[in-house]
Formats: C-alpha cells, sequence, structure tokens
C-alpha cells in the first residue's frame, strides 16, 4: 500500500540533485502513495538566506508539478516552523536528503522525535547527491 510521503525545500534552480532526491521519494511512496512537496515561500527564503530565490513560488511549484516523482506542492506555511504544513499533509513519512544527518533537523524543522512519535510519521534519510546543488549552480553561472 502506498505511503503519504511529505518533504519540504526551496528546490530553485531544479537540477540533477533534485531530481534524484524527488525519485528515492516516490520510490519510498510506492506507486499508490503521493509525493508531497512543501515549499518555502519567496517572503520566508528572502527572510532566511537575506536574497530572493531565482525562481519565484509559482514557478517552482510549476516545475515541481511537471516533476513525474512528485503529486502534490504545498506551501511551507509555517516558514521556519515546519509543523503547520505538517499537520495538514499528516504524512507517513518525512523524507529528506542525507546531507541532514550530519545537521540537527529537529531544531531546523522546529519540531521534536516526541511530536514525529505522537503522529507516528517516521523520519527517513536517502543519499544527497554530491558536486550539485543551487548555491553550485549560482556560483557556476557567475563563473562563466
Ligand atoms: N538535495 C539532494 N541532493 C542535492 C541537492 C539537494 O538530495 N545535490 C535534497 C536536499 O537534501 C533536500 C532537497 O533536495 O532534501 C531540497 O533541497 P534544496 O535545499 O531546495 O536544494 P539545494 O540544491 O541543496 O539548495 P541550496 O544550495 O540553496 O542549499
Amino acid at each position: 500500500m502506498g505511503q503519504i510521503v511529505y518533504t519540504g525545500g526551496t528546490f530553485d534552480l531544479i537540477h540533477s540533485g533534485h531530481i534524484n532526491f524527488l525519485r528515492a521519494c516516490k520510490k519510498i511512496a510506492g506507486q499508490d502513495g503521493e509525493v508531497v512537496v512543501s515549499l518555502n515561500t519567496d517572503a520566508f527564503i528572502e527572510a532566511y538566506k537575506g536574497k530572493p530565490p531565482v525562481m519565484t513560488f509559482s514557478e517552482r511549484k510549476e516545475v515541481l508539478l511537471g516533476c513525474k516523482y512528485v503529486d502534490q506542492v504545498v506551501a511551507n506555511i509555517g516558514g521556519a516552523d515546519s509543523k503547520p504544513a505538517i499537520e495538514l499533509v499528516m504524512p507517513d513519512l518525512i523524507v529528506i536528503g542525507d546531507d541532514w544527518a550530519r545537521k540537527d533537523y529537529y531544531a531546523q524543522m522546529q519540531f521534536t522525535r516526541e511530536w514525529l512519535d505522537q503522529l507516528d510519521i517516521q523520519l527517513v534519510y536517502v543519499p544527497y547527491t554530491l558536486g550539485i546543488s543551487t548555491t553550485d549552480l549560482k556560483k557556476r553561472i557567475l563563473g562563466k
């Protein structure tokens, strides 16, 4: 039976690392499952990173919806606090890249292990694709 997978992110200048990641999310969700992307808003990105994304929310959303591994895109309405969006989606699993395994994902998302346990949500890490990221692509463009 399929599962509902939740994943959050900015997904600006979508690249092969994102696609590998979303493919892994879909594999975990299963054919009858759903991959729901909780997409950071332009206002949150600007407040958090000090500059807006290259692509607007609706541009990023449109590309994600065109990806065969994505079933739904919702706005990450809580900004730094991921709980409001997670409560709306009520996923079985939250999937993230394992670049987060070395950082404090719980602090970043503003939830606790206990909160996830109460909602019966599992946290799953998938391999991060080395050598490409939105930050890296911006540097590559500036070097041209
Ligand atoms: N991701 C991945 N492999 C990459 C880049 C991203 O698996 N090479 C995963 C991240 O772990 C995250 C999701 O894709 O779970 C969304 O990442 P996001 O932060 O939007 O993309 P980045 O390219 O990492 O952006 P930035 O360089 O601005 O941090």
